[in-house]
């Protein structure tokens, strides 16, 4: 059991280089998934759920080398795999729901404890289900599994997604990359991560038209090839150190990231006050005053990422003025306001909306972090809080933030990890 210990009051300055999106190479390494032989992912960050991941694949049969200094993982495949996810690694990360698609395309059957995750929502499956089905599978909940089985081929259709979800259009999109024919997903997430495990599936030989836009078009391909790539920069750990420059009245400079993922985010950046210089890929964030207050509506990609608003909650929590944050996405991510108001944040919550009125000061306490995001707000909270502040259940950290506490004790943070 690991916490942090956090004294307030640093300005957090110098340089970051971020690595490869958790949620891009979950779903690259569950893609590998799709043909015999080994594929390479490089810019791999060296977190909790790359090494879940890497051991729910172990189970199906793969060879994994993750090599967390070269930041590399390599995925051999069978040619036969177990096509069942165990429910003790599934419920630790979600994410594991991405292996359905690509073992029911090639093994022709999926067993798939059904996910816990993150405490933050409901957070159904049933596009994913649907999509499946329209695919031509049988898909069936049975003790806490869903079991997926197509008889022949999957088949291409026409799959309208009531809401652009993610995981659900990566489902369908590994499923229909080997099916007989065409299928289009409309109202498709478009997020980097989705282009990014796109560009990868192109590599390896599929057939997708309209990447980056809503509408993907698959005509399915007999044969697929195991590639090298690269994973997408992450977004959101880049838009972490952004606030965590702005809140701390610092100067980060972002490395390896890229600007336009992030436009939305950096807008409410400089409207709070900041100064934002970008470069092909990087940022470089400076705030030399107190942030003023900024309005946050979470929507799917290109809007204002769900993924920054705990994190946009706490520099509204000592900002200047009020501002109303509304999450359209995950029920649950306010919880995290629990426990920011133990640091003195004064922030109301009515159904899905969040009014936040900030204080010049918050004042340090032990707090518990409830999801990764959360956890990651908290600690920036408690920078600048006066005294010391507690950050509990740390794993959450972990799962999302490679290298986390190092990073920002180079940016002359006071933070300590301390194992009890
Ligand atoms: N939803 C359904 N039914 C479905 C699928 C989704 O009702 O079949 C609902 C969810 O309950 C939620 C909304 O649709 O209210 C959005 O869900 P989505 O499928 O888009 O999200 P996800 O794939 O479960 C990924 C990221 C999240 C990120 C969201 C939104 C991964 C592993 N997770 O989740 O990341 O918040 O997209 O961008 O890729 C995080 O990194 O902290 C995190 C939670």
């Amino acid at each position: 059991m690991s916490h942090l210990r956090i004294v307030g009051g640093a300005r957090l300055v110098g340089r970051v280089r971020v690595t490869g999106a958790k949620n891009s190479v979950l779903k690259l390494m569950a893609a590998a998934l799709l043909v015999e032989g080994t594929t390479t992912l490089t810019e791999v960050p060296d977190i909790l759920d790359v090494e879940i991941m890497a051991e729910l694949l172990r189970r199906m049969g793969c060879d994994v080398v993750h090599d967390s200094e070269a930041g590399s993982v390599a995925v051999t495949v069978p040619a036969q795999l177990n096509h069942r996810a165990d429910y003790d690694l599934v419920r630790r990360m979600r994410a594991s729901i991405c292996v359905l698609g690509p073992l029911l395309a090639r093994c022709g059957e999926a067993d798939v404890a059904m996910p816990g995750g993150d405490n933050i929502g409901s957070r159904g499956l049933d596009m994913h289900v649907d999509g499946l089905e329209r695919l031509g599978a049988e898909v069936v909940s049975e003790h806490g599994y869903l079991i997926a089985k197509r008889n022949g081929p999957l088949r291409g259709t026409h799959i309208p997604l009531e809401f652009p979800s993610v995981g659900a259009t990566e489902t369908i999109l590994m499923a229909a990359i080997t099916a007989a024919g065409t299928t289009v997903i409309d109202n498709a997430a478009r997020e980097p991560e989705i282009v990014d495990i796109c560009t990868m599936l192109l590599a390896m030989g599929a057939d997708i038209e309209g990447v980056g836009t809503s509408t993907l078009t698959i005509t399915g391909v007999d044969s697929l090839r195991p590639v090298s790539h690269r994973t997408v920069s992450d977004r959101i750990v880049a838009g972490t150190w952004a606030v965590a420059a702005a809140v701390t009245q610092g100067d980060i400079l972002i490395e390896n990231t890229r600007a336009e993922h992030l436009e939305i985010a950096l807008d409410k950046l400089v409207s709070a006050g900041a100064t934002v210089l970008t470069g092909p890929d990087s940022i470089r964030v400076t705030m030399d005053r107190r942030p003023k207050s900024v309005d946050v509506v979470t929507l799917p990609y290109p809007g204002f990422p769900t993924d920054l608003q705990p994190q946009f909650i706490t520099l509204n929590a000592i900002a200047d003025g009020a501002a109303m944050v509304t999450e359209n996405l995950f029920e649950a991510r306010f919880r995290f306001v629990n426990e920011l108001a133990r640091l003195g944040a004064d922030v109301r919550t009515d159904g899905h909306h969040a009014l936040v009125r900030g204080k010049p000061m918050l004042s340090g306490a032990p707090v518990e972090a409830t999801d990764i995001r959360a956890g990651a707000s908290l600690v920036i909270a408690g920078l600048v809080a006066e005294g010391v502040t507690m950050v509990h259940e740390v794993h959450h950290i972990d799962r999302g933030y490679a290298g986390f506490v190092g990073q920002l004790q180079s940016l002359g943070a006071d933070i300590q990890r301390l194992s009890l």
